[in-house]
């Protein structure tokens, strides 16, 4: 039985606050990724979409665009609340929160998708076997997730920086615990993609220079927002807070060039066919 009560704490709490606070930031920084995802569901007027961990709604709102139904599904209600506040005009597009790794849904979509909102699943292969469920006759999923932190300077930067912040005495993280980067090795996905019953499984890289803008003041407030400096402030008294912010401040202020930060990206397109 899955137990996603943690991430439902998580981004029902400061994360998802956070999340919401720079969404905009998100949405502008990652659109090379989120563009080749979109634009590989080939969303039609005659398509039901869901879109799983949609946050607060972004990618949910583009597909919809293509006049698609889309359903949103995410566990933070926060989320679910500004996707709603955003889109209320919008009557191919539905939202709700629901923990799409239990939730029980109808054999009625066409495509599943979603932009990294799949990664944090205590069972993963029980998640998607029950997403599974949810699609029809060749029915199709695709997803983008993250490749590894050292593939992803924009926030493998700010990783760095913190360290000598952070307990030595900590015991290092499993890579494949629920988070931003657990889907990092390809084979991992693969195992739980053909665990979950989906077939024609494709895991292609998707490299990207993300333009993280010239403002430094919005640059360091999505990373004290969300990410592992976010993270970390939480555990820090205020003196060394303020000296982990400056630590990262400093490794961004020394990639800043002429147009402003550009920082490398890479992640995974998955795309498969349900087994139906
Ligand atoms: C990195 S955010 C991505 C949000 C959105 N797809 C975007 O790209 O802006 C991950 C999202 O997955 C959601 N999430 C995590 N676990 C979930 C679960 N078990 N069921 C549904 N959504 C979940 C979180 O609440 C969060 O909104």
């Amino acid at each position: 039985m899955s137990d996603n009560t943690e991430q439902e704490k998580l981004w029902n709490g400061s994360l998802g606050e956070g999340f919401i606070r720079v969404e905009s930031y998100i949405d502008r920084i990652v659109e090379p990724i989120s563009k080749a995802a979109v634009d590989t569901v080939r969303a039609q007027s005659e398509d039901r979409i869901l879109d799983v961990g949609c946050g607060c709604g972004s990618t949910s709102m583009t597909l919809a665009k293509t006049g698609a139904t889309v359903t949103g599904v995410d566990i933070s209600e926060k989320m679910i609340a500004q996707a709603k506040a955003k889109s209320k005009a919008v009557t191919n597009l539905s939202f709700c929160t629901a923990d799409a790794a239990v939730e029980n849904f109808e054999r009625n979509y066409t495509h599943v998708f979603s932009r990294f909102g799949v990664m944090f699943f205590s069972d993963p292969t029980a998640a998607f076997s029950n997403m599974h469920s949810g699609l029809v006759s060749k029915g199709k999923l695709t997803f983008s997730c993250w490749q590894g932190l050292t593939e992803n300077e924009w926030i493998g930067l700010s990783v760095e920086a913190i360290k000598p912040f952070q307990s030595e005495d900590a015991p290092p993280p499993d890579p494949r615990s629920p988070g931003g980067f657990a889907f990092a090795d390809k084979e991992y996905v693969l195992e739980i993609l053909q665990g979950a019953g989906f077939s024609n499984i494709e895991i292609k890289p998707l490299k990207a220079t993300l333009d993280m803008g010239q403002s430094m003041e919005e640059i360091m407030s999505f990373h004290c927002s969300v990410g592992p400096l976010a993270g970390l402030l939480e555990t820090l008294d205020e003196d060394s807070g303020k000296e982990a912010v400056e630590a990262v401040k400093k490794s961004i202020e020394k990639r800043m060039g002429n147009r402003g930060l550009r920082l490398a990206a890479a992640a995974w397109l998955v795309t498969a066919n349900a087994q139906v």
